[in-house]
């Protein structure tokens, strides 16, 4: 069987953030996501990944990164490998960079989920082959391109929308948002309190973008932030990792739930409500609003498939 040629200008590079990618690049790879999703649900067979294999490497747990990765790499035709920490020793007994060298002898591509944003960054470094960020405590690129493909679904445009992201305004939902907002026009704000607003790193890394875009990035802990945007975004209050810090951030975030009268804050009735998932319901979102037509979840949950698979067929 011969494999089916994708041709992209992309092959061989890596993503581990968006930072250093032109918005026409990933507005190129968006378009492949809208493809792919058409030819699935015509229930078209394609063989784009014949040949080739994927190192699925999961620090942290995961539903939909692991699926859309080994579901989209399989059907294709590809070999996905998964690999958690408790199978391979990766920055313990091994060095990072290491098995890096080791997978990038017997595979196509990886794709690593854990904390250290220099372990993904290492692993394009020393491999050779295509990774892609599957989520690091910095950085969830794959999660903010499925985010975009919501958002020009149902407005069916980017540029000048709203979106405004509610609760902990550091984490690495927050920050991914915020870069590819800032490069599509998107006005972005975050809702947070002032111990968990972005720090300056990020916000100075994005401005050139929102400059150049013409989006805006605001900060804020009133309410009124709120007011007229398109889009209220949120994430949970506890990301992988931190634990432990469980009983301070459900005392200090509680004002920023997204709920009834938040969705009403916004003026607008046509605003939609956007989760990563997954979602701890009564605290960052009660089940009234994640529930409610207003709700994207779950085309933004399905849309993780088809960018994955873009990025992979753009990449690999
Ligand atoms: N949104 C997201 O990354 O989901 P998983 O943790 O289930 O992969
Ligand atoms: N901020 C969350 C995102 C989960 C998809 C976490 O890192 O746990």
């Amino acid at each position: 069987m011969k494999a089916e040629k994708f041709k992209s200008p992309f092959k061989g590079r890596s993503l581990l953030n968006w930072i250093d990618w032109k918005p026409e690049e990933i507005s190129q790879i968006l378009d492949w996501a809208f493809q792919v999703k058409k030819e699935s649900h015509a229930g078209e067979v394609h063989q784009r990944f014949l040949g080739k294999t994927i190192a699925l490497i999961f620090e942290k747990r995961s539903t939909r990164t692991r699926s859309s990765f080994e579901t989209s790499f399989g059907e294709e035709g590809g070999h996905p490998v998964f690999m958690s920490t408790d199978d391979i020793q990766l920055g313990g007994k091994e060095s990072v960079q290491d098995t890096a060298r080791v997978l990038g002898r017997m595979f196509s591509a990886i794709e690593f989920r854990g904390f250290k944003q220099s372990h993904v960054e290492d692993l394009a470094k020393y491999s050779g082959i295509p990774v892609i960020n599957g989520l690091t405590d910095d950085f969830h690129p794959t999660q903010v391109l499925a985010d975009i493909m919501t958002l020009k679904e149902n407005f069916g445009h980017l540029k000048g929308l709203s979106l405004c992201f509610c609760g902990d305004g550091r984490n690495n939902m927050a920050r991914s948002l915020m870069l590819i907002c800032s490069k599509f026009g998107i006005n972005f704000s975050v809702f947070s309190p002032k111990e968990l607003s972005p720090d300056n790193e990020i916000l100075e890394i994005c401005a050139p973008f929102a400059k150049e875009s013409g989006a805006t990035i605001t900060v804020s802990d009133k309410i009124s932030v709120v007011k007229n945007v398109d889009c209220l975004y949120t994430d949970v209050w506890v990301s992988m990792g931190e634990e432990s810090l469980k009983e301070e951030r459900v005392k200090l975030l509680q004002p920023y739930q997204v709920n009834k009268a938040l969705m009403e804050a916004t003026g607008k009735p046509e605003t939609i409500f956007l989760h990563c998932l997954p979602a701890v319901k009564e605290q960052e979102v009660t089940e009234e609003v994640f529930e409610s037509s207003a709700s994207k979840v779950w085309d933004q949950a399905e849309n993780r498939k088809h960018t994955i698979k873009a990025i992979m067929l753009a990449l690999i």
